[in-house]
This record gives C-alpha cells, sequence and structure tokens, in this order.
C-alpha cells in the first residue's frame, strides 16, 4: 500500500555525521508508526524481541487502545455488538468491513449451515490419533488435513475461492471441535443439524448422543455464541500473526490455520484458559489464595496467575466486563452461582484489583479469566477450553489472512541480532 508521511522521523547513530530520515505515517486510530524500512541499506536492522513495537502490516479490521481497554471490530466496539450482535453477524462484519443487510445476512446465515459438514474421508484423520490426544493436538491435525481436500477453490489469487475457503473454515470449525471432543469420550460423532444457530448446532453436536437428543437451554446457548464473539478477533496477537507470516509465503490457508491453532495453543496464549482452571483447582479453595498470590508476586518464583496481564491490554479487557455479566447470567441459570471456584474467581479478581504489586504493573482480568469459569459450567471439559477459543477466533484469522493476500504483501521474513560463532574451519571428528 502506498503509504503518505506525515512527518519525519531522525535517527542519529553515532554523532550527527550518519544521521537518517525515516517517513512517519499515521492511521485512522492508534499510534503513529515509523518506516524503518530503509535501515537495511544503511546497515542496520532494527531490534524488537516480542515484537513489542513493530507495525507489521497495515490492517482496517481490529483496533485496540489498550490503555483506556477499547476493542473496535471495524469500527464498532465490542460492548455494543455483544450485547446487539451475534457471532456470524460479526463474521460477516470481520470479512466483508459492513454490517450486513437483512438479505445478505439471510444469504450468509444459509451459506455457512450448509459447508458444517466434513468429508466422510476426514473421519478417517480422527481415527489414527490415539484417544487421550490432546483436543488441540487433533484440531492442528485436522484442520491442516483440510488442505488436501478443497482442489476447487485453491487459487488464493482469487477473491472468490477466498471467499469460499472463508465460509468453509467458519463453517466446519464447530464441526471438527465437537469431533476431537467426541473421539476423546469414545462416542459416535454427531451430525450438524441446519435448523439449529450456530452455537445452538455446536451444544448438539457436543452433547447429543444417537440414543438421546441434546435439548439445547437458549440461555446457554447464548452465552456460547457471545464467548465465540469475544474471541473472534483481536488484531495482531501471536495466532493472526502467525497465520498471517505462514500465508505470506503463498502457503495453503487451511494450513495457515493450522498454523495459527498450533501458536494459540500455548498457556501464554489461547491456552490460558485451561491455564486458569488448573491454577484454580490447584488452588483448592479461597483459604489458600493468599498463599498462591504471594508466589505470583515472588520475582524468584516462575509462577503467574493465569487470565492476569495482557500484553497490550494495561486496562480492564472489554472482554473480560462483558465475560463477566455472562458468567453470572450462566451460572444463575444452572443454579451453581455459589460454586467454589468462582468464590476463588471473585477474590482473585478482587485482590488483582487492589494489591499494589498487580495495580502498579496495570495486570487486570483477561477474557481468558471468566470464560474458564462459564465453559465448565456449561460441561466443556477443561482440554476442549483452548479448542473453543480456536473456533471462536477463525473469522479472525482468516479476514486476516484474507486482507493480506487480497493486497500486494510480502513474505514475513524477520532479521536477527547475531550472537554465535564467526567463521571457524571444520575439525573432522577424530582431530576434536
Ligand atoms: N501474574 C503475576 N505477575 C505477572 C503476570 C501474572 N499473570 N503477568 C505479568 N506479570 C508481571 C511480570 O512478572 C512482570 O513483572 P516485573 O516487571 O516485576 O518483572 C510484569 O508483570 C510485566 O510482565 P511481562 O511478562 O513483561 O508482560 P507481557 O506483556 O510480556 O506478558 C502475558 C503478557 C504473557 C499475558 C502475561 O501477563 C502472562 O503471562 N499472563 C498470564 C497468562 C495469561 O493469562 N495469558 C492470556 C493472555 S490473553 C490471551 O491470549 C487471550
Amino acid at each position: 500500500m502506498v503509504q503518505k508521511a506525515t512527518k519525519m522521523a531522525r535517527l542519529s547513530v553515532d554523532g550527527e555525521d550518519s544521521v537518517f530520515e525515516l517517513p512517519v505515517y499515521s492511521g485512522t486510530e492508534g499510534q503513529d508508526v515509523i518506516n524503518v524500512g530503509s535501515l537495511t541499506s544503511k546497515g542496520y536492522f532494527t531490534y524488537d524481541p516480542g515484537f513489542v513495537s513493530t507495525a507489521a502490516c497495515d490492517s482496517e479490521i481490529t483496533y485496540i487502545d489498550g490503555d483506556k481497554g477499547i476493542l473496535l471490530h471495524r469500527g464498532y466496539p465490542i460492548e455494543q455488538l455483544a450485547e446487539q450482535s451475534n457471532y456470524l453477524e460479526l463474521c460477516y462484519l470481520l470479512l466483508n468491513e459492513e454490517l450486513p443487510s437483512s438479505a445478505q445476512q439471510a444469504e450468509f446465515v444459509d451459506t455457512i449451515k450448509h459447508h458444517t459438514m466434513v468429508h466422510e474421508q476426514l473421519v478417517h484423520f480422527f481415527r489414527g490419533f490415539r484417544r487421550d490426544a490432546h483436543p488441540m493436538a487433533i484440531m492442528c491435525g485436522v484442520t491442516g488435513a483440510l488442505s488436501a481436500f478443497y482442489h476447487d477453490s485453491l487459487d488464493i489469487d482469487n477473491a472468490e475461492h477466498r471467499r469460499i475457503t472463508a465460509h468453509r473454515l467458519i463453517a466446519k470449525m464447530p464441526t471438527l471441535a465437537a469431533m476431537s471432543y467426541k473421539y476423546a469420550t469414545g462416542q459416535p460423532f454427531i451430525f450438524p443439524r441446519n435448523d439449529l444457530d450456530y452455537a445452538e448446532n455446536f451444544l448438539h453436536m457436543m452433547f447429543a448422543t444417537p440414543c438421546e437428543d441434546y435439548k439445547v437451554n437458549p440461555v446457554i446457548a447464548k452465552a456460547m455464541d457471545k464467548i465465540f464473539l469475544l474471541h473472534a478477533d483481536h488484531e495482531q496477537n501471536a495466532s493472526t500473526s502467525t497465520v498471517r507470516l505462514a500465508g505470506s509465503t503463498g502457503a495453503n490457508p487451511f494450513a495457515c490455520i493450522a498454523a495459527g491453532i498450533a501458536a494459540l495453543w500455548g498457556p501464554s496464549h489461547g491456552g490460558a484458559n485451561e491455564a486458569v482452571l488448573t491454577m484454580l483447582d490447584e488452588i483448592g479453595d479461597v483459604k489458600n489464595i493468599d498463599k498462591f498470590v504471594a508466589k505470583a508476586k515472588d520475582p524468584d518464583d516462575d509462577f503467574r496467575l493465569m487470565g492476569f496481564g495482557h500484553r497490550v491490554y494495561k486496562n480492564y479487557d472489554p472482554r473480560a466486563k462483558v465475560m463477566q455479566q455472562t458468567c453470572h447470567e450462566v451460572l444463575a441459570e444452572l443454579g451453581v452461582e455459589d460454586s467454589p471456584t468462582l468464590k476463588m474467581a471473585q477474590r482473585l479478581e478482587q485482590i488483582a484489583l487492589e494489591d499494589e504489586y498487580f495495580v502498579k504493573r496495570r495486570l487486570y482480568p483477561n477474557v481468558d479469566f471468566y470464560s474458564g469459569i462459564i465453559l465448565k459450567a456449561i460441561g466443556i471439559p477443561v482440554e476442549m477450553f483452548t479448542v473453543m477459543f480456536a473456533t471462536g477466533r477463525t473469522p479472525g484469522w482468516i479476514a486476516h489472512w484474507n486482507e493480506m493476500i487480497g493486497a500486494p504483501y510480502k513474505i514475513g521474513r524477520p532479521r536477527q541480532l547475531y550472537k554465535g560463532h564467526s567463521a571457524r574451519d571444520y575439525v573432522p571428528v577424530g582431530k576434536r
């Protein structure tokens, strides 16, 4: 994309003799960026481990102001979307820039419903996994395997092919997620039902059996839809950046999403909701909380309070606020509001909001803190939590991939500060 500099930055290395003029660009919101691309020709790279100050792309999809706790998708605040919209409408918005008309919405929902089944051959992939495999391992494998199926739409330079791929992914992800759960429990796979909406259908595929239908509770279905919606996109996070990086080589989109799933799996990213519940189990009782908080604050102890802190939000994560409210709705509906888990969670939140250690470092509860409690109450096993996140995040991943592929792009290729040996001569094994 052609950029217009709004001002110039001057970088001086070792005195005025080498001063570099670097163009500064402004977006519609957020920090300005300094284009450092010309530094390579001047003999320098920039150094930014963890990409904490690096904008790797232009994007028009999602904006976050971490200091103010703002999250906008295509300009719409997440609170309004959570209150008034629904997951599939947000998927449409992320992919298409504008909210759909009612006709466009109906067509989109219908299209997604008619792509929910997976190829029968894919079932054999499941059979190759051990029954005790982690469902995220299965999701990496089977989503990557989708790349071997859809030969009718593999031209990534064709916008219509990219659109069909996006629809397939959004439609099939809940089916694959539910299949990975059914496989682990030894129950038969349950086919999708097109008379149900997205979240209802997912719950049906998870909890129905051939012997017994599953009556979907509307409060639970609404909460599930909200969990998907709140996870739908989060700009250039680790997994989305992974999808972009993999996609920048021109790789198959299903394989790129599998790479995103792999990146999401880690406990510092999407694995945190699972880690929250594991931590609450480990704490065991409200009376042990102070001990664990002390561990989290101890610089010599690696233990961290899972579900607290965020690379970008240095304020309350706006998604966590919605999630907290949904959590109360679900627990009230299920009559488990007094659960020890929720009591521990509330006490931890209170401590984090008051304790100087957390306040000073601006460590607020993040979206994973409450989502884990809701998912557990719904009956989703802990190992499936990150799979829920992956399912919800799919439209974000594919929207970013599509945005990148639909415009001129470069292969992603970071540089390094090399600290290894300088050139040295090989010594044959007998002479070492
Ligand atoms: N518990 C205790 N201390 C913490 C925590 C925590 N959860 N998070 C950060 N800190 C402390 C660090 O020890 C560090 O302290 P110091 O300045 O005294 O050394 C300071 O706060 C800054 O921490 P960083 O690791 O530099 O912050 P960063 O932005 O790199 O990390 C991260 C963000 C990875 C999310 C971190 O806060 C964390 O590990 N949280 C727990 C895991 C978690 O909940 N992840 C989910 C993220 S949200 C998502 O993916 C949807």
